[in-house]
């Protein structure tokens, strides 16, 4: 095995290969400019590393570990469109610094390019791979209109929030391990268990990506701080402050939908401190990496594989960015 930083360099040494045409530009550009920006290259560090730990060759699996970051960038352009979010990564979102049709259009160029990307496989795989791969989009999709269905409902419950970030988060990083251990020829047997070990971690993943929204140091997370509280998205911690509250919180929980302020924010944030629904929060994400341990274990393979995978999400629900 490789350390994090080591598959981290050879992704973005494929990034910063990827042949774009000259013209259009304002295609081009905005790909460029998303990809450079950098983000922690997650889902093809899983995927190489599962491809390593079950025997593969790097070489071998490049190209789906590039495909699956484009795809990623791709729903994050449509992403921050959906939820009118300004900041990424440090950076103007692509919307912002061009516009929305731009972020549309090439987010569709991306979406094409992963496609092109995933398919350089072998005759033997091929098929596997694109069926991983879109039954995987097309869950992503799905997770995405629960997830903005939920911002005009009120009733929305923990298992359903659960059901949506399984499908808008967790199956990405389980197709990513999946994916190295297929193209390393793994059996079925590890192929499912890796895809399980990335489900859970994704969903300790995505309840680390809530809390930062609301606690998170900006300068640190590269998104704006707050966003999820404006759009009332039903994020485990409103959930849980809307079942926790007395009557005159939930009133004004209630009272405060549909608005966008600063002050809106910060007192729906006075509101989870009072309740201590972060405390919640946490107890749930170190509930999701006992079991994303627990599916690791299951896992045949070696014990410097494990450590890494290990090693991985343990240090994953305490990120800051
Ligand atoms: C952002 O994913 C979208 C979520 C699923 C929360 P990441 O937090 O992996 O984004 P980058 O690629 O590191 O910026
Ligand atoms: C993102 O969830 C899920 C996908 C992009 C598919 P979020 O909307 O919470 O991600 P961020 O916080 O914008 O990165
Ligand atoms: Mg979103
Ligand atoms: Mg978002
Ligand atoms: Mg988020």
């Amino acid at each position: 095995m490789k350390t994090q930083k080591e598959y981290i360099d050879i992704i973005n040494k494929a990034v910063a290969e990827i042949p774009y045409p000259e013209s259009p530009r304002g295609l081009y550009e905005p790909i460029a400019y998303t990809l450079d920006c950098g983000g922690k290259r997650m889902r093809p560090m899983l995927l190489l590393a599962s491809c390593e730990a079950c025997g593969g060759r790097i070489d071998d699996a490049v190209s789906q570990a590039l495909g699956l970051e484009m795809f990623h960038n791709f729903t994050l352009l449509h992403d921050d469109v959906m939820d009118r979010a300004d900041m990424r990564r440090g950076k103007p979102t692509v919307h912002r610094r061009w516009n929305e049709s731009t972020a549309i259009l090439s987010g569709d160029a991306m979406l094409t390019m992963a496609g092109q990307l995933m398919s350089v496989a072998p005759d033997d795989r091929l098929a596997d791979v694109m069926a991983l791969f879109n039954g995987t989009a097309m869950e992503i999709y799905e997770g995405q209109q629960y997830d903005m269905d939920f911002e005009s409902r009120q009733d929305v419950t923990v298992a359903e929030y659960i059901e949506m970030i399984r499908l808008k988060t967790s199956v990405l990083l389980g197709c990513a391990c999946e994916m190295g251990a297929l193209m390393a020829g793994a059996s079925d047997e590890v192929r499912k268990a890796f895809y399980r070990y990335g489900v859970a971690l994704g969903l300790a993943f995505q309840l680390q990506d809530d809390w930062l929204d609301t606690y998170g140091d900006p300068a640190v997370f590269g998104k704006n701080i707050g966003g999820d509280i404006l759009n009332d998205k039903k994020t485990y911690l409103l959930i849980t402050a809307m079942n926790r509250a007395d009557d005159e919180s939930r009133h004004r929980i209630e009272s405060l939908i549909g608005t966008r302020s600063d002050e809106k924010v910060a007192e729906v944030k006075s509101i989870y401190d009072r309740l201590g629904v972060a405390d919640e929060c946490r107890t749930l994400i170190e509930s999701y990496l006992a079991e994303t341990l627990r599916e690791l274990d299951s896992i045949d393979i070696p014990a410097d594989a494990k450590a890494f995978f290990r090693d991985y999400a343990e240090r994953s629900i305490t990120r800051q960015s």
